[in-house]
């Protein structure tokens, strides 16, 4: 395992997203982390950079025990300068904050001077890098020796005379410095000597392992699905661990896509053998639903009707195996633990040192039914990036389009219906948004945006259809391309897709005389309207 030790970089998950590409096991965890209180003995060190200066008054820093621990360190930008600030270096001001390419000219060793540092070993004499930082390194620490210079900064990569301790000024984990997975692997594989065994076909049979151990020989498991990859994958995972003593349950609020109900069976229960109950609630949903605009209003109430309908769905499955049991069935015995598909960047930003991020919009989950029903937690995923998640999808036999398929908020159309939520607008959204979604995946679009779909705007809007003129609601198409979603771009279809959907949906759609194309990126937008 190499520990990733995180000052609050945007970039930090970056860098243990490099390490796991490589095969190796990576933890991202505070900087505030004692390094007496590790569970683990890491084989190598990283320590991130930070949008603070060493010398803020309230600048983090790393229990020095790190630089005891006996095993290679690898600082990066204020990693490299926290590194020197331990070991009596001096960091100053740059004039000007350096940011964007560099070019790192790697500086020769050896009687021939042939040789570069092992960390660029077999990296050619020079390479593209990429800076962001305000402080560079102005004098070398103790027994530390330059291995790279750019023009700007001639300690850009600096290493220990005897000890396996590196600093690199630039971010070798983003993708714009050419070589920074080649660095990255030079560190983690040829200098911590870590090991190739974080694959995905591994992870399945750890994992089950471990779930069969934590479940035992009896004892039920519920878990919510929604259709989407992390709690499909949860679910067939669960599903291969304790077979039918897991119990998943879809919840149709009402507000889905159009058919996700019985798409969601097909292929959960009828494909992938998972036990599932989907529950129509809408009628529930929708009633409670009535009326309301405000966008937050819409996500409590759609989230605490959830628990509600969850919780008697549960009720009725216990019931039901009880019933069973008396009968002589074999007993699987009580409910006692909640599926969750929890997902890494969510641990991160529950454990970062800084405390988790302002919420812009509160994101509905189901933590409520762990006290209600005194239910444990069980999240398998919650070592897991995204892709790995979908890696692990494809592994398991889940369909590859579900794999591939983008996020689709909790509540549901209710975010995209602008105004009240009435059978009749969901019908109308449900509508358009598949037909926009069809002809994506017709141009072969699909994969190229990260999130698209259709929004509902109640405003009437003049049309002329035959002689007669019209009086009719509006659809607004989004598409985004984003890492992360923190931020987004909007994406460039070619004119002859939108307007191939915006006739359908016109002419298609009863109630819709009109389409825009949605061109905000976020920030200052948002991803959803609502
Ligand atoms: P925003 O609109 O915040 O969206 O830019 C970022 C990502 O989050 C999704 N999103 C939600 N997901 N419950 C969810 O489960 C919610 O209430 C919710 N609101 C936004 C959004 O679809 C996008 O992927």
């Amino acid at each position: 395992t190499i520990l990733i030790l995180d000052f609050g970089s945007q970039y930090s998950h970056l860098i243990t997203r490099r390490c796991r590409e490589l095969n190796v096991y990576a933890e991202l965890m505070p900087c505030t982390q004692k390094i007496k209180d590790l569970q683990f003995s890491p084989k190598g060190v990283i320590l991130s950079g930070s949008p603070y200066s060493v010398y803020d008054a309230d600048a983090p820093h790393v229990d020095p025990a790190v630089f005891e621990l006996g095993v290679p360190v690898l600082g990066i930008c204020y990693g490299l300068q926290e590194m020197a600030w331990n070991m009596k270096g001096k960091v100053t001001k740059c004039d000007h904050r350096e940011y964007g390419f560099a070019q790192l000219q790697m500086r020769k060793f050896g009687t021939a001077g042939s040789s570069v540092d092992a960390l660029f070993e077999g990296l050619g004499d020079e390479m593209q890098v990429w800076m962001s930082h305000g402080d560079q390194l102005s004098e070398m620490p103790e027994d530390f020796h330059i291995i790279g210079s750019t023009k700007t900064a001639p300690y850009a990569a600096i290493a220990h005379n005897s000890k396996p301790f590196y600093g690199i000024q630039f971010h070798a984990e983003v993708t714009h410095s050419t070589q920074g997975k080649q660095v990255i692997g030079r560190f983690v594989l040829n200098i911590c000597k870590c090991k190739t065994n974080w694959t995905m076909e591994e992870f399945i049979g750890k994992e089950i392992a471990r779930i069969r151990q934590i479940c035992g020989s009896k004892g039920r498991v519920i878990g919510a699905v929604s259709g989407g990859v992390d709690s499909t994958v949860a679910a067939k995972l669960m599903h291969e661990a304790i077979g039918d003593r897991f119990h998943a349950i879809m919840v149709d609020n009402g507000v889905l896509r159009l058919n996700e109900g019985a798409q969601v069976h097909k292929m959960l229960n009828e494909d992938l053998g998972v036990n599932l109950t989907v529950v129509d609630a809408s009628d529930l949903f929708l009633s409670r639903l009535k009326d309301v605009e405000d966008p937050e209003a819409k996500r409590k109430i759609i989230g605490n009707t959830f628990i509600n309908v969850f919780e008697q769905e549960a009720a009725k499955i216990e019931a039901a195996a009880e019933k069973e049991e008396k009968k002589g069935a074999e007993a699987k015995g009580k409910i006692e633990w909640l599926l969750q598909g929890t997902l890494y960047p969510d641990v991160i930003e529950s454990i970062s040192f800084k405390g988790p991020s302002a919420t812009i919009k509160t994101h509905h989950n189901v933590g409520g039914l762990l006290k209600d029903m005194k239910l444990k937690l069980i999240e398998p995923l919650r070592e897991l990036f995204k892709d790995e998640v979908r890696a692990l999808g494809r592994l398991l036999s889940i369909p590859s389009h579900l794999v591939q398929r983008h996020p689709f908020p909790g509540p549901g159309l209710a975010i995209r219906i602008l105004g009240a939520v009435t059978r009749e607008q969901v019908k109308i959204l449900q509508h358009a948004d598949n037909i926009y979604i069809e002809e994506i995946r017709k141009a072969n679009l699909y994969d190229q945006i990260s999130q698209a779909f259709a929004v509902l705007l109640p405003v009437k809007a003049v049309g002329v259809m035959g002689d007669k003129r019209t009086y009719e609601q509006v659809i607004a198409l989004r598409a985004v391309t984003s890492e992360d979603f923190m931020t987004a771009d909007w994406y460039v279809f070619p004119p002859e897709v939108l307007r191939k959907i915006s006739s359908r949906i016109t002419n298609e759609v009863e109630g819709i005389n009109r389409v825009t194309y949605d061109i905000s990126s976020k920030p200052p937008a948002t991803v959803e309207w609502l």
